[in-house]
């Protein structure tokens, strides 16, 4: 791991920044993008909401499989995302980091605001950056963001399955309410900057370096021990699960399909191996 301020970028092709590298999702899709030939720096905070030592795991397998470092800072750190984007002038965002998890946000809804309003903002504002300081009268060209929303944003909605045209306004959690203000705050810049992005509304994702906190994982540990699984709901709970590798092939198609709709610029690395959706 590296910290910011001593951390080497070099390169000037496909640079993808990805935030919560070392989450779940972040090591897996970095780890393909790296794989496709991006280059690829992550960011995380290794916060402690679930073990610390298993991100830190994950950034060490990033580290030495597959070159990618993971920079240990907070994204709500204007200073140090602003310098990262400064040196590493990243093509793409893909902005995972966040505080996931439905139930905990019944209790800690402040952890919720900041990490995935606050810092979504502060990161938005660095994206935009550039274009204040352009000079010759031509559209900046900004990185393209790519972002995790969640199927929480579908909150009271009783049609199942659900459809990207369902109304996703009546959030049934704080998490799910924050998920959506992103989608809204990123169309929100788009109109006023330009900015382009998709958000993605994962369905509750599951495989290998797992988050411990979710019940797959929590089932798997409880089988494995012999003792009774927990089910909430009274174990009428009915749930869309997705694999992580599924997750990671529309996320890297997506980055492709805005390589491919950009107007200026080019992504030699990753466009010619992604076909358009
Ligand atoms: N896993 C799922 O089933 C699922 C479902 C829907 C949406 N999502 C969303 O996908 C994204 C990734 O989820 P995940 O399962 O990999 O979660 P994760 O908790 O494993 O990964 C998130 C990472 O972000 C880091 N992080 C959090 N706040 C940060 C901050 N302020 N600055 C820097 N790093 C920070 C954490 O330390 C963590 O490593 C999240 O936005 C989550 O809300 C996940």
């Amino acid at each position: 791991m590296d910290k910011g301020a001593t951390f080497p970028i070099t390169g000037n092709n496909t640079r993808v920044l990805v935030t919560g590298a070392a989450g779940f999702i972040g090591f897996h899709s970095a780890s393909r993008l790296a794989s496709l030939g991006a280059q690829v720096v992550g960011v995380d905070d290794f916060n402690g909401y679930y073990s610390p030592e298993l991100k830190r795991a994950r950034a060490l397998k990033l580290k030495t499989t597959w070159g990618v470092n993971v920079v240990e800072g907070d994204v709500c750190d204007g200073d140090m995302l602003g310098g990262l984007f400064k040196r590493f002038k990243p093509t793409h965002v893909l902005h995972l980091a966040a505080q996931p998890g439905v139930r905990y946000s019944l209790k800690h809804p402040q952890v919720y605001v900041r990490a995935n309003m606050q810092c979504f903002v502060n990161l938005l504002e660095t994206m935009v950056a550039p274009s204040s300081s352009n000079k010759n009268g031509e559209a900046p060209e900004l990185p393209y963001l790519v972002y995790a929303s969640s199927s929480s944003v579908y909150g009271a909605n009783s049609k199942v399955p659900f459809a990207e045209s369902d109304t996703a306004d009546r959030p049934a959690n704080l998490y799910g309410a924050t998920k959506r203000a992103n989608e809204q705050t990123a169309f929100a810049y788009h109109q006023l900057f330009g900015l382009r992005s998709v958000g993605l509304r994962f369905f509750t994702v599951y495989g290998p370096w797992g988050r411990p906190d979710m019940a797959v994982y929590s089932f798997a540990n409880a089988m494995e021990a012999g003792k009774p699984i927990t089910l909430f709901n009274g174990g009428a709970m009915r749930r869309d699960f997705t694999y992580v590798g599924d997750i990671v092939d529309g996320i890297v198609k997506v980055l492709g399909m805005l390589c491919l709709k950009g107007t200026r610029r080019r992504c030699p690395l990753l466009c010619p191996a992604i076909p358009p959706l």
